[in-house]
């Protein structure tokens, strides 16, 4: 079954697309509203302002820095930009179910190395690599499994990859990380000439709705980023509501800590129901089960009670259900409905 439409007049948990339950901070509400009275405009020096802002608050040369349409458009432009007919883009197998459409699109091949238990495997990566390899891509930390690489095997691969491959680092969920030995990867896109590391104003800054995201790399690729994407990506009221979100220090602070909070709860809770859990390092939490029956189950007994999560058809997937963290109160409603259920199966 379909789950309604995700809008503010649906009713219902909506636990499948890992959008941020906190929603935007009032900084960023209010600059929306405000930007409305400006939008027969234009966003003229949009996506140059957004680099500035992002620069500033991460200390970044903003010249390295392209936005776009999601860090989804960024993803597709740079395939689009360094993937000809034939050449192969290395993904790992369980990861982001995305990244192999981005070879599609451009008439190139999807590679899927092996992974390690829903995490990807560096050897396996590199045992993929020929001389029609263009791009090696992974979602770190990934998605479904909310797992991840730490820095010393992401330099360890790069440092085994020829300059002329191109290793995209997608970062869509890298503000929840807290394994210490994950590592931004600015220091590798600093040190190198093949690194780029893709962000999204989707997840921790609540605005999946207005589409933003922004690549890091070296200059040449991101100049030719900008020269490929569309005429002003960033509207008028997503520059403002970006803009106003990385300032808003304390709506980030309390969404990272409650997300920290409710991730150890529930995952604990899962766990002590007796049920598998992928440790995770974003706002979602991969639960896998003993049989794709059982997923099924679980996943339409919350739908019996308005509770939307996602399943994945297929492979390992099958038998596992993804939640997206919701506010504890939304995250003990789905506890309860597996408590019952387990006590239904005896
Ligand atoms: C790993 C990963 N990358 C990229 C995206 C796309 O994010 P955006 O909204 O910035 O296009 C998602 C969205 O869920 C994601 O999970």
């Amino acid at each position: 079954m379909v789950a309604p439409s995700e809008d503010a007049a649906s009713t219902g948990i909506f636990l499948a697309s890992n959008e941020s339950v906190y929603g935007p901070g009032q900084m960023a509400q209010e600059a929306i509203m405000r930007s409305a009275s400006t939008v027969e405009r234009y966003p003229d020096d949009g996506v140059a302002r957004l680099a500035a802002a992002i620069g500033v608050r991460y200390g970044i040369d903003s010249e390295t820095i392209c936005c776009g349409f999601g860090s989804d458009d960024l993803l597709a432009r740079l395939a689009r930009a360094y993937l000809s007919p034939g050449d192969e883009l290395i993904h790992s197998a369980h990861g982001y179910p995305k990244i192999p459409n981005y070879a599609y699109a451009n008439d190139a091949v999807p590679v899927s190395a092996a992974d390690q238990d829903f995490t990807a495997d560096v050897d396996a990566i590199l045992q993929c690599v020929t001389e029609r390899t263009r791009i090696v891509m992974l979602a770190n930390p990934d998605n479904p499994a909310g797992s991840y690489l730490s820095g010393g095997e992401v330099r360890r691969l790069h440092g085994r990859l020829s300059p002329e491959i191109l290793l995209v680092l997608d970062s869509a969920y890298t503000e929840y990380v807290s394994a210490t030995d994950y590592e931004n990867p600015l220091a590798l896109i600093k040190s190198s000439t093949n690194v780029v590391m893709t962000r999204t104003f989707s997840k921790v800054f609540g605005l999946a709705g207005l589409r933003v995201g922004w690549a890091c790399g070296p200059e040449e690729v991101i100049d030719t980023l900008r020269r490929i994407g569309i005429t002003f990506p960033i509207s008028v009221p997503a520059l403002a509501a970006c803009e106003a979100a990385l300032e808003d220090r304390d709506h980030f602070e309390r969404v990272v800590g409650e997300n920290h909070r409710i991730r150890e709860m529930f995952s604990d809770a899962l766990k002590s129901l007796g049920f598998e859990v992928i440790p995770s390092q974003t706002n979602f939490v991969l639960a896998r089960f003993a049989e794709p029956d059982q997923a099924v189950r679980v996943h339409q007994s919350l739908e019996a009670n308005d509770i939307y999560t996602r399943r994945f058809a297929g492979g390992e997937f099958a038998r596992c259900v993804r939640f997206t963290l919701g506010t504890e109160e939304e995250m003990l409603g789905c506890i309860a409905v597996l408590e019952n259920g387990c006590k239904a199966n005896g």
